[in-house]
């Protein structure tokens, strides 16, 4: 009984595969006074059906069988059952054989005539073995499984961190309050409408977040002026695209598209925007779409100096400016969302209730 007490429940029992009856016999018997409950296959084929019905922990397999020898079950086995051990059995000592055997997968090899002894130390080394690489496998899934919500978790802490960013910024620049939300739903409309592939959306709606972080660097008496901008101050304020870009490059260096909405979402499709002055598809997909999504929220967007531009005036202006500031592909993409009701309806009134709240 020591093979059982060494191996607990799950390894009492085995199948015994075997062309010739009296060798089934003994190995039986030999087997059932270490207490395993032993069933039997006369073929390779046979062993299969059985295996197919119920699971083995361990398969005594004889090599030379007809219809299926030894080392085509064990291939069998290995693909099928990989965690039935295999400990191989035959009549002659033939050292090729047995590294034939190993290689395919069986835990060990054993020759006849063997004794009592022989056997059990085999079945128990084979055994031991399996509990092994069974524990290997289970602390493979584990470690991968801590390694994956680890990485999870580091994710959600990275993406909160950068949103306070974005929250930091929008009290600073309390009239866009609400500004970067409604422009990532404003681009993840657009982007669906393109069938933007789902890698591409997640940072798509990363990135345009982020969009004017940069704005973080522009100073606050620039930012929040009642009125038009000097040309020095509109210059300071578009520095933001390259101040938001150097502050998430070290940080966001697996996130190239988003990093490229930070940086482009100024480009214009005629070449003449800013900080590049890349034209035409040289601008990144995610970057015109954040253009566009961008324009439309500043337009229908109330200021204390002016109320929002009703939608259909809004739509109107970006189709005016297609092909010059934006990508004509993107603007109908937009047009078209907003026609399949994929985009809320802005509401510039309620835009500036909450920042009426959140300034007081
Ligand atoms: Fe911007």
């Amino acid at each position: 009984m020591r093979l059982l007490h060494a191996l607990g429940g799950d390894a009492r029992r085995c199948l015994i595969v075997d062309d010739d009856p009296a060798m089934r016999t003994v190995l039986r018997r030999l087997m059932a006074a270490e207490g395993f409950a032993c069933a039997e296959a006369g073929s390779g084929t046979e062993a299969v059906a059985v295996l197919e019905r119920e699971s083995f922990p361990l398969v005594l397999s004889d090599f030379h069988m007809p219809e299926l020898n030894g080392a085509e079950l064990l291939a069998i086995i290995r693909q099928r059952w990989p965690r039935t051990a295999v400990l191989m059995i035959t009549a002659v000592s033939d050292v090729n054989l047995a590294v034939r055997c190993l290689e395919g997968g069986a835990l060990d090899y054993l020759t006849k005539p063997f004794t009592t002894e022989e056997v059990r130390a085999r079945v128990l080394q084979a055994l031991e073995k399996r509990r092994l690489l069974l524990d290997n496998e289970a602390y493979r899934t584990t470690l991968e499984e801590r390694v994956a919500q680890q990485s999870h978790k580091y994710e959600e802490l990275f993406v909160a961190a950068l949103q306070s960013l974005a929250d930091a910024l929008e009290v600073k620049d309390s009239y866009t309050w609400g500004h970067s939300t409604r422009v990532s739903r404003y681009a993840m409309a657009i982007a669906r409408e393109l069938r933007l592939e789902p890698e591409l959306l997640d940072q798509l709606e990363f990135g345009s977040r982020l969009h004017d972080i940069g704005k973080i660097g522009v100073r606050e008496s620039v930012l929040n002026k009642n009125g038009p901008l000097t040309e020095a101050e509109y210059a300071h304020v578009m520095e933001h695209p390259v101040i938001g870009w150097r502050l998430l490059a070290p940080l966001m260096r697996d996130m190239p598209v988003a990093l490229a909405v930070v940086r482009s979402h100024h480009e214009r499709f005629d070449g003449h925007g800013t900080p590049d002055g890349l034209s035409g598809t040289d601008i990144p997909l995610a970057a015109r779409i954040t253009a566009v999504a961008d324009s439309f929220d500043a337009m229908t967007s109330g200021r204390p100096y002016r109320d929002g531009m009703a939608v259909e005036d809004a739509v109107a202006e970006l189709k005016r400016c297609a092909g010059t500031q934006f990508d004509p592909y993107c603007v109908r993409a937009f047009e078209q969302a907003l026609a399949s009701s994929a985009v809320p309806q802005p509401d510039w009134r309620v835009q500036r209730k909450v920042t009426l709240q959140i300034v007081a």
